[in-house]
This record gives C-alpha cells, structure tokens and sequence, in this order.
C-alpha cells in the first residue's frame, strides 16, 4: 500500500499534503516516507521469515544518516563499498557485525578502516585483493572474515550500465578462479574464508537470474564443503526488484537444507518507491514545430537517471484538479476529453541530456505548478551532482503528520567550501 495518495485531489504522503512541503522548504525537494521504508523492510523480512536471512541495505541508494537509520533501527544491517558510507554507518551506530563490503577497488585505507572496526565481511573482489586484506589483517593481528565475489556469467538489470554479473564485467571473479583461492586457504593465514558472494545487477524485475545464479552457485558451495571448506555465508547481492513474496518463493526451495547464514543486499527494493522529487514548472515553451517543454527547477544534477539509463519516471501534479494522472503516469484531464499537448519535461541545465521524461501527455499545466516524481528514492539524491553550480536539493522526510528536515538545500556558499582561489600572478 502506498504513502503516497491523493486524498480531495491533493497528493499526501503519510498524513502530510505533499504541496505544504513544497511551499515550506521550496523545490526541488527529496520527500520520503518513513511508513513505507518500514514497510518494504518488513515485507521483505517477512517473506523470508523461515531462514531469517541477514537484511543489509545497500547504503549506495540512499545514504542519507536519518534513511539509514530508520532501517539499522528495524534490525537491517549494511552494505557499503566505500570508507565514507562506512563513515556514515558510524554515524549512525550502526551494528559494525551487521556490514558488508563490496567493490572492485578497495583501498589500503578503506580496507584498514573495515578491519579495525571488525565489519561482519569483506567481499574480495580478486585474488590481488584478498592477498591486501590478508596482509592488512596481519598488521593488525587479526584474523577477519571474508567472502569472495564470484561473477556467475548471468545477464539481469535493466540497462547494460547497470549489469554487473556478465564475465565481461569488471566485478568478482570467475568459479574456477575463486575454487583456486579457496583452495590455497592455508596460505591466507590472517583470513577466514567462509563465504560466496554474487551480485547480479540492478532493477531486477524477474526471479530467473537469480535462480540461474544460485544454480550455478549452489553445487560449486557444495563442491567447496566437500572439500573441507568451511562456507557459512551465502550472500545474493541486491538487485531485486520485485514482490517480496514472488522472490521469496522462487529462491528458498533452492537454499533448503543448506545450513547457511543468507544474506541479501537490497537498495531500490527498500526506498526507491518510499521517495519522490518535487519540482516547480518555470516555464512552458512551445514551438511552431510542436515540440513543447515543460521547464522545472529539477534537472539531471538532481536526478540523472532518466538521462543516464533513459529510464521513465512517472510524473504526477500535486494538485489533480482539473488535472489527474493516468495509471500510465500520463497527465490528463479528469471530466472532459483530454486536451492533451506532448511535453518534453527538461531542466534548467545546458545540455540536451537534460530530461526528467520525454514526450508525456499533459494538458492544463501552469507556470509555478509543482510536479512529483515518482519512485526517486533510491539512487535520487544518491547520484545528485553540483553540475552547472547547481546546490543539491534538499531532503524531507515524513513521519505521520509531521515532517522533518533531512537535509537542507545547499547554499551557493557549499558549492566553493572547499576551493581556493589562487592568483596566476
Ligand atoms: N550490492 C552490490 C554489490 C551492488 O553493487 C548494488 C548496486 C547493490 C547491492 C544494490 O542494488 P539494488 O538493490 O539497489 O538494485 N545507479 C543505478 C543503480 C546502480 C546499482 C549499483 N550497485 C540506477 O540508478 O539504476
């Protein structure tokens, strides 16, 4: 069920008229909804109740500290790829046994970070890699835990920038490569290697790719404890996107019997539907030609995913009357047949690339009109640039009827904090 709704026409997240937010804090603004994050979370807990898996939430998708507080709160551990979400976790007193580490390039520094902190698992990437963690584990008189990342030669995410598990890819590391490290583990005498991991890709929509993962993956495991390896860890990745339930039902009977501790790493699944962009129409220009455009104070440095992966968003007014969005996500009139004219919805930013969403159908829109976009949650503000001297956007987060400040907008003042101005002569 959704937080956000409209209610008398008005879009409401929780208990909050979404256009209060807008008035109060400006736009463009990141609104999300405490209930649904809670929410996804505990679907997903739910559905997989019976192997009580370890949940971390991937924090690349939103690493906002009150988000990832809401989650580590509900019991979800973490997952982060570099030393500044390892940071953030800090910040937020997150359960250092509850953490994962991924990425193809770790440094000796972030690496030294995760030892010392005593994370649950680092997940080596190469043999390169775990020769490092061994040798930083050894100067630290440690010995750690880790996984390797193995890449399962299968296709899933929705757009190529966003597959990671095809052998052409740079992430893990071939079954026959890591049957060799795993083998030599003698040799790693700093390390305890106990665990597989995979990550497939993003925006996953359909079980297949993890059942053919897991098919893959599952006798190459058994194939290791028959050799006397110990492997307790079991990590999937993220990259699901799709019902709890439906996921859960195609992937458990494949784990059954195996005594593993499974952990999962899911970022869209837990807030890109919890999560919108609010915009405001400047303008709307129409050419003899036909082109119209809409033009909204949000552009690609705000939300780069529809220019980078082409992917549509759907758009919907705060207030419907007289306008109202189809399931489509389209604008239209609600009494009348639609007048409905094209619009290109685009940004202030100079570049062509910059669109929110191209060739919608929306009739009755004014300057000064504000706009949501839809499911911006996760990898919205996450991926939000200062591009063209742009501050970032503000985030908001709603909780019953009340709403919080998560973030305050930039100010031009944050966009040269860190520069120096140096005179050429
Ligand atoms: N685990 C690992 C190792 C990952 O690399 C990722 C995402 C995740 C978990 C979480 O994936 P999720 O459940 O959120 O799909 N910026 C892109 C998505 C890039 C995902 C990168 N890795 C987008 O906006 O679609």
């Amino acid at each position: 069920m959704s937080n956000f709704k409209y209610k008398r026409n008005r879009l409401y997240c929780e208990d909050i008229e979404v256009s209060e937010i807008a008035k109060n804090i400006s736009t463009p603004a990141y609104v999300y909804s405490y209930q649904s994050i809670v929410d996804k979370y505990k679907e997903l807990k739910s559905a997989f109740a019976n192997i009580k898996p370890l949940i971390c939430f991937s924090m690349k998708a939103n690493s906002n500290l009150s988000i990832c507080r809401i989650l580590t709160e509900q019991g979800a551990g973490l997952d982060i790829v570099s030393g500044g979400e390892l940071y953030r976790a800090a910040k937020v007193k997150a359960d250092f046994r509850r953490i994962v580490f991924a990425g193809a390039g770790k440094t000796e520094q972030e690496i030294r970070e995760a030892l010392k902190l005593n994370i649950l698992l680092i997940n080596a990437e190469s043999k390169e890699e775990v020769e490092k963690v061994n040798t930083l584990a050894g100067g630290l008189k440690k010995k750690v835990q880790i996984a390797l990342r193995v890449n399962p030669n299968v296709s899933g995410g929705a757009h190529q920038y966003i597959q990671t598990a095809k052998k052409e890819n740079k992430f893990g590391i071939s079954l026959e490569e890591a049957k060799k490290i795993f083998l030599q583990r003698k040799k790693f005498i700093h390390l305890n290697t106990c665990g597989i991991h995979f990550h497939l890709g993003s925006q996953i929509t359909t079980n297949q790719p993890f059942t053919k993962a897991l098919k893959k993956v599952i006798p190459f495991l058994s194939q290791l404890r028959k050799q006397g390896i110990e492997i307790k860890y079991l990590d999937i990745g993220g990259g699901f996107f799709q019902s709890a339930k439906q996921f859960a039902q195609a992937i458990l009977p494949l784990l059954s019997n195996l005594n593993i501790c499974l952990i999962m790493e899911p970022g869209r699944f837990l807030i890109a539907e919890s999560g919108i962009l609010l915009t405001k129409v400047l303008y709307l220009k129409k050419r003899k030609t036909g082109k119209n455009f809409i033009i909204v104070d949000a552009a690609m440095n705000d939300f780069i995913r529809p220019s980078l992966y082409n992917v549509s968003h759907r758009i919907v007014p705060l207030k419907k009357t007289p306008i109202t969005s189809s399931a489509k996500g389209e604008v239209r009139q609600r009494r009348q047949p639609a007048v409905t004219k094209r619009y290109d919805i685009v940004g202030p930013v100079c570049e062509s690339g910059d669109f929110l969403a191209k060739n919608v159908n929306v009739p009755f829109i004014k300057t000064g009109d504000f706009l949501a976009i839809m499911d911006t949650g996760a990898y919205g503000f996450a991926m939000a640039s200062n591009y063209n001297s742009r501050p970032r956007p503000a985030e908001v987060l709603v909780k019953k009827n009340k709403f919080y400040l998560i973030r305050e907008r930039e100010e031009y003042k944050d966009l040269i904090r860190k520069e120096k101005l140096v005179h050429s002569q």
